[in-house]
């Protein structure tokens, strides 16, 4: 089959696409037949330095979501899942390529009206985006700040969080994303590449950081009595490194999702729900091919997405 290998940790040129061995199902597994693969701003951290939350050894095939049609199965499942349309995480290697071995207990299938590839840009992202809500319960009427508004995770957060009630202030880089932020619901937006932007902003009471360092520090500041911050991710790389204590001396609280894999569960089937029902809305912003796996993640790396970022494999 066709897949892209990741020669060595570096620079978005070390995925390199090539040939590599067709993968069987073994007990308890299934081959997808791949259609779409997804790519997660942390995929290309972990191609730059081989830190982050996949391991792995190169040369080994990237990639940790996938979405097809079932191909196969092993011993011990069910054969009528063959020819479902389904999405998977795999583990953090083996998605970008034409067939993947995953677990059986681990597939989602994808709801009837809702598109594979709406479906799969939920896979990592939706659930990521729910348990975040989860966790901040922003009440109506609430300010709500959400960075890299237009990102994959961000673009879900700031319907979520309308959803919720909350008033959206969506915070970007640049007129493009901001205007994106404000088509899925933003009631403000604000763009912080521009000096400033956060006296702009004012008082909120949530702030949803992905990004860290200087954005999600003068983010914090925002917080006051009551406030809640989720750090969830370091796209600029770094944290952004809020002490319990300085939090306390806010009254501001640090909160983390809980994430059980019965929550991992529970939460993707609500995101592909909400998205069937079309109260959620993935927005695919790139689509490469599969042979261009390192375009790619140059695009990503670079912060010339907006949304969510998936490989296509055509045969
Ligand atoms: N995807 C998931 O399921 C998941 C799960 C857990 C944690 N996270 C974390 O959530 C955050 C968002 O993930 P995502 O996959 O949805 O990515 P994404 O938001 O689609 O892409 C990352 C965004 O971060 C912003 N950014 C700020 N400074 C940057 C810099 N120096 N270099 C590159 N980008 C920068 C960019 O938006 P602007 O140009 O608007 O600043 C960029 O588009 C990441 O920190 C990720 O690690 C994601």
């Amino acid at each position: 089959m066709r897949a892209v290998w990741l020669r060595e940790f570096g620079g978005p040129e070390v995925l390199v696409a090539g040939d590599a061995p067709d993968p069987v199902a073994g007990p308890g597994q299934v081959v997808v037949e791949v259609a779409f693969a997804g790519i997660t701003f942390v995929e290309t951290q972990f191609r730059a330095t081989g830190n982050g939350p996949f391991t792995g050894e190169p040369p080994f095939i990237l990639g940790n979501g996938v979405g097809g049609v079932v191909a196969a199965v092993g011993a011990g499942v069910d054969e009528g899942l063959v020819g479902r349309r389904v999405i998977s995480s795999t583990g953090g290697s083996g998605g970008y390529a034409e067939r993947a071995a995953v677990d059986a207990a681990g597939l989602f299938e994808v709801p009837g009206g809702l598109a594979l590839d709406d479906a799969l840009a939920l896979l990592a992202d939706g659930r990521t985006a729910m348990m975040l809500v989860k966790a901040a319960e922003p009440a109506a009427g609430e300010r709500v700040l959400v960075e890299a508004a237009a990102g994959g995770v961000g673009s879900l957060l700031v319907q979520l969080a309308r959803a919720a009630g909350a008033e959206v202030v969506a915070a970007a880089g640049g007129t493009r994303k901001v205007e994106l932020a404000r088509e899925l619901g933003a009631q403000e937006v604000v763009d912080y590449l521009e000096p400033g932007w956060a006296d702009a902003v004012g008082r909120v009471d949530v702030v949803f950081d992905g990004v860290g360092g200087p954005i999600g520090r003068a983010a914090f500041e925002l917080l006051g009595e009551g406030g809640r911050m989720l750090s969830f991710g370091l796209a600029s790389g770094e944290w952004a490194g809020v002490s319990e204590e300085a939090a306390a001396a806010r009254g501001v609280a640090l909160r983390q999702p809980k994430v059980t894999p019965q929550e991992i569960r529970d939460r993707t089937e609500s995101a592909l729900a909400e998205a069937a029902a079309g109260r959620l809305r993935p927005v695919i912003g790139q689509r490469f091919p599969l042979e261009r796996a390192a375009d790619a993640h140059a695009a990503i790396q670079s912060r010339a997405t907006v949304g969510k970022t998936l490989l296509e494999v055509t045969r």
